[in-house]
């Protein structure tokens, strides 16, 4: 990391308004109204129709003599097919006035590219970002969306960020800007009882990254100062991300073993998840994430054959969440130097009661393989299908997300991700 010659003297948060809790969800007619919405396209995929909220929050819509009608053709992890798909159909059904999604990530994300690409004329890569996409910068105001997460993870319904798998050039890229922010979070707990173990625990470890990474990033004044204009959406390090992220530690370290385990049936459990999941968007959602999400764009997108229990069997993928845990440990192991009691201090939030390793470096990875093995994540790259002669391959994909090696408080080069590759084929 070089010293900036003119040191950033401004960070940025954001967040839209949140309303949180048990029957949350069918409030939005109210809060649709209120915003002048009278027609909406409810944004959903099929595994999250089929448990019925969908179409019971289109029912609550239209109490309030809203229009509402669900499309149920998100693909789990979007594509730019299926985004392009889902777009295409919101166009022809046209004119929307509002949007709500309900679902995980990948139904927030479809949402979030559909509201952009109604509200604005253009195709979906005009705005991916660079190099993949055109970087185009929405021009104006899109509609009102309202997220409604039923995974706790991703915290889409705050971030200003929208992910996508590009096929044909086997990478994952994204569009990021604050126009694409949910104009309103809905966040309900009791959503996310029926999500299967498995689910609960890649989108966990998707939060415990979330909230360790934009804890470890680099802080925001050590970057070179910037114009307005220049401004982008992860600042890095700063006191109000590290705040949200050291509480959302605290919520993983009390009920994350529960909520997989004992989804079924324990509400406190998974209010705690959902917070912990809604906390963590607010901090790394103006913070940043670094190495072990820009190492999970290669392991998904270059997968094989892997079928993880719990998600649709039709296809190979390597869910989110547990991409981007799997090379965690290794990660804080190379990042430890560049700010010990940062990584001492989310060992010691992640679980308060761990045994003190004898080398300090070993306390975060080593309490994050013990939650990795108690709530079913595989055994490193290697766990997902790939060997130490995959490394090779891997390595330029993680390079390519330089937005987020970029926020890394060391900055790695290419051998420094090879070995940590090499060294996450199994974490223990
Ligand atoms: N925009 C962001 O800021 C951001 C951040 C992190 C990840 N992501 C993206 O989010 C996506 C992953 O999202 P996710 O982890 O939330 O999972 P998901 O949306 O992909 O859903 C995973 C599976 O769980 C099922 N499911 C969801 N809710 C359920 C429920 N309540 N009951 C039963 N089944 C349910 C779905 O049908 C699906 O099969 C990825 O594409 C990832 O890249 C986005
Ligand atoms: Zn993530």
């Amino acid at each position: 990391m070089t010293s900036p010659q003119h040191e950033e003297t401004i960070f940025t948060w954001g967040a839209p308004p949140l309303k949180f809790g048990a029957g949350a969800a069918y409030e939005i007619g109210f809060d649709m109204a209120g915003l002048g919405v009278r027609r909406v396209l409810v944004v959903t995929d099929p595994g999250v129709n089929a448990c019925g909220a969908p179409s019971r929050i289109a029912d609550a819509l239209r109490l309030y003599d809203i229009e509402a009608e669900v499309f149920d053709g998100v693909h789990v992890e979007p594509t730019d097919d299926s985004m392009t798909k889902a777009v295409e159909y919101a166009r022809a059904q046209g004119d929307w006035d509002g949007f709500v999604a309900v679902g995980g990530g990948s139904a927030i994300d479809t949402a979030k590219a559909i509201n952009l690409l109604t509200s604005h004329p253009g195709e979906l890569m005009d705005y991916v970002n660079k190099p993949i996409g055109g970087a185009k910068t929405p021009p104006g105001p899109l509609k009102p969306l309202v997220a409604v997460p039923t995974t706790a993870g991703t915290g889409s319904e705050s971030t200003a960020m929208c992910i996508l798998d590009i096929l044909s050039m086997k990478v994952k890229s994204g569009i990021s800007h604050w126009r694409l922010r949910p104009t309103l979070a809905v966040v309900d707990p009791l959503l996310t009882m029926s999500l299967p173990p498995e689910v609960t625990a890649a989108s966990g470890m998707d939060i415990v990254c979330h909230a360790v990474e934009s804890y470890t990033a680099r802080w925001y004044a050590t970057f070179e100062a910037k114009k307005p204009e220049e401004r982008v959406t992860y600042c890095g390090a700063n006191p109000v991300s590290d705040l949200w992220c050291e509480k959302a530690m605290s919520l993983i370290a009390r009920s994350f073993r529960t909520a997989v385990h004992h989804g079924a049936d324990d509400v406190a459990a998974r209010t705690d998840i959902m917070m912990a999941a809604t906390f963590a968007g607010m901090g790394f959602g103006n913070s940043g994430v670094h190495i072990p999400h820009a190492n999970a764009y290669p392991i998904a997108g270059m997968v094989r054959d892997y079928r993880p229990a719990g998600y649709p069997q039709d296809e190979s993928m390597v869910p989110h969440g547990q991409s981007v845990s799997l090379t965690a440990p290794e990660t804080f192991r190379f990042t430890f130097d560049a700010a010990p009691e940062r990584h001492l201090r989310a060992a010691e939030l992640l679980d308060p009661r761990a045994d003190k390793a004898n080398d300090q470096r070993e306390q975060l990875p080593s309490v994050l393989v013990a939650l990795m093995r108690d709530v079913g994540i595989p055994n490193g790259i290697g766990g997902v299908g790939y060997t130490e002669a995959d490394v090779a391959d891997l390595v330029p994909g993680t390079m390519k997300q330089q937005r987020l090696l970029a926020t890394c408080a060391k900055t790695p080069t290419e051998d420094d991700i090879a070995a940590i590759l090499t060294r996450s084929v199994q974490n223990w």
